[in-house]
């Protein structure tokens, strides 16, 4: 058990909460003469009608008085209602690397999640349109999380909700077969696409006829005529394949890919089941769900000839995942412009006593924009992932070959593409994920910075370090002896080790909040813990062969602490950089 779970469990002894309701108050402090870990009483205070002051006092008491449990507490401080906890550091050095070194490359995974069912829909682009940087932070965001529930033991089931269907088909198709030109889908589909749907919405400007044809065309597309069935197909299969390459290349995999007009044949049964709740009502010849109960506008289910929408789709899916994967959790990973769209549906699926109705969230997240305000793609204004991905590859392949003259082109190669890739996947989760981004290519990339080639760094410093020691000592440290780890006490030895030992802790929080950043920002706290250690102390000169394997055993365990935190993010490390 780690100090921050004995603590609770010693605290469990004198204070009458529950586990849990002492873990949400115990404080980790942000500087180190407060402690290691806080407890105010004020919670206390309340509840027993005494002043925190004099319970914090009294607590200190008994707790120091209780010496077969507290061995692990170096001391405690009372500072007003405050109990600051200085853990051992001599139990801190061993517990903490004997526990890195029996978790190996999977420090702080869990079972904690086992036999959950969480699916986590993320990415889920529009067909014939660009795959922009907003479906990116959707894309890494969601991975971060089906990853991080993965490692904590739940069946994760990770959804692209393509955006395959709607009135925008009926436009398409009246536009493509106006103006289509097959060798330029031939070329480049999407831009072919998007040239056509752009073109259909200047011209029906002026013929204004063009709409009905285009309404028409989406309902021939719904009753399944053949023309209109096989040019969806046509489309739908060339976007794939462009979306296929940005997935490969980022090493994605979907466990479903079913897009929204798979959903569309389940929609009679959405309907009947609201009818059969007499929820369905008629405003302006369409039906449409009343959810003024839970202060929202009506949800339009149906619209008034008949066709579906986007949120008779999103119903109909629901449904379909609480019947097939009975869902513990059913996350959509979809920006902030649609937190109306989703209360909404959640609401209806409430009303009308959907199977899980209570199991769905909205993870959303902030807008993208670049900092200069500028971006050259080939489609007008919107930032494509594919040219965002490429340039940052670029331009770190520039930096390593100016870094490293001698490093062979492959692995620079290599090198340049995890990189390149990493940086920007980190860039989009570092911070709260309901922040804009403005992306700055100085700021991404710098390798002094708040960014993955940072982090990546200081994984391959780690590394370098390991591979200097030497086969001897590495096989010697396998073996390593409490005697030697008690001999990390230095400030900056304990800092690195309370960074190492908090990891799971901010997993947790990450978790809960689904905001993978907090485990982000713990993993570049530990990185920079660590290269202050590495600029003030030295390694492999230390002063004694045990403190000398200490320190290597040290830097393992940071190594694979970092290590797992970038791969949970999707980057992949570099042995050397
Ligand atoms: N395709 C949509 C878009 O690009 C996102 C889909 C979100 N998921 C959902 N179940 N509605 O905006």
């Amino acid at each position: 058990m780690n100090s921050h779970d004995k603590l609770i469990d010693v605290l469990l002894r004198y204070i009458d909460l529950s586990k849990e309701e002492i873990a949400e108050i115990l404080e980790i402090p942000p500087r180190p003469e407060l402690g290691d870990y806080a407890f105010p009483c004020f919670t206390l205070a309340k509840s027993l009608r005494q002043a925190p002051q004099k319970i914090a006092l009294e607590l200190k008491d008994k707790i120091e008085a209780d010496t077969d449990q507290t061995a692990f507490i170096e001391r405690i401080e009372v500072a007003g209602a405050y109990l600051n906890f200085f853990i051992d550091r001599s139990f801190r050095a061993v517990d903490v690397i004997r526990r890195s070194i029996a978790a190996g490359d999977r420090p702080g995974a869990s079972d904690k999640y086992k036999g959950k069912n969480i699916i986590v829909e993320y990415s889920s682009p529009n067909i014939a349109k660009p795959f922009h940087v907003g479906h990116a932070f959707t894309t890494f965001l969601g991975e971060a999380i089906a990853n991080i529930y993965d490692y904590q033991g739940a069946n994760v089931f990770r959804f692209n909700h393509l955006g395959d269907y709607g009135t925008q088909f009926g436009k398409l198709i009246v536009a493509w077969k106006l103006w289509g030109d097959e060798a330029a889908l031939a070329e480049n589909a999407i831009k072919e696409l998007t040239r056509v749907y752009v073109k259909f919405h200047q011209e029906a400007e002026q013929k204004p006829e063009l709409e009905d044809e285009a309404r028409e065309a989406f309902r021939r597309l719904e009753n399944r005529e053949e023309e209109e069935l096989e040019l969806w197909q046509q489309f739908r299969d060339v976007s794939l394949e462009e979306f296929n390459q940005i997935y490969s290349r980022l090493k994605i995999n979907f466990d479903n890919t079913n897009g929204e007009s798979f959903y569309s044949h389940l929609i009679p049964e959405v309907v009947s089941l609201l009818q059969e709740k007499d929820l369905l009502i008629e405003s302006e010849g369409a039906l449409v769900v009343d959810l003024e109960e839970y202060g929202l506008k009506p949800c339009l289910v149906l619209k008034s000839d008949g066709s579906t929408i986007y949120a008779s789709r999103d119903l109909a899916a629901m449904l379909y995942r609480a019947k097939e994967y009975d869902y513990d959790l059913n996350i959509y990973v979809v920006g902030l412009p649609q937190k109306n769209h989703f209360e909404q549906v959640f609401a209806v699926a409430k009303k009308a006593g959907f199977p899980k109705a209570d199991n769905n969230v909205h993870v959303a997240f902030g807008t993208v924009k670049m900092a200069d305000g500028s971006f050259s793609t080939r489609s007008g204004n919107v930032i494509l992932l594919e040219d965002l991905l490429e340039t940052s590859v670029e331009k770190t392949a520039a930096i390593i070959r100016s870094n490293n003259d001698d490093m062979p082109e492959a692995e620079l190669r290599d090198s340049a593409e995890k990189i390149g890739l990493g940086a920007v996947r980190y860039a989009f989760l570092r911070n709260g994920r309901e922040r804009d981004i403005i992306f700055s290519w100085e700021e991404m990339l710098d390798f002094e910075g708040d960014t993955a080639p940072y982090l990546m760094y200081t994984v391959a410093r780690c590394n370098a370090l390991a591979r200097k020691a030497g086969t001897d000592i590495l096989l010697e440290l396998q073996t390593v002896s409490d005697t030697a780890l008690k001999l990390l006490q230095e400030d900056e030895e304990q800092e690195v080790l309370k960074n190492i030992e908090l990891f799971p802790h901010s997993l947790e929080r990450a978790t809960l909040t689904h905001e993978p950043s907090v485990m982000m920002r713990q993993i570049m706290t530990l990185a920079r813990s660590f290269n202050k250690f590495y600029h003030n102390q030295p390694i492999l000169r230390s002063y004694n062969h045990n403190l000398l394997l200490a320190r290597l055993a040290l830097t393992g365990a940071v190594e694979r602490t970092l290590r797992a935190g970038l791969k949970l993010a999707g980057i992949e490390a570099v042995e050397r950089m």
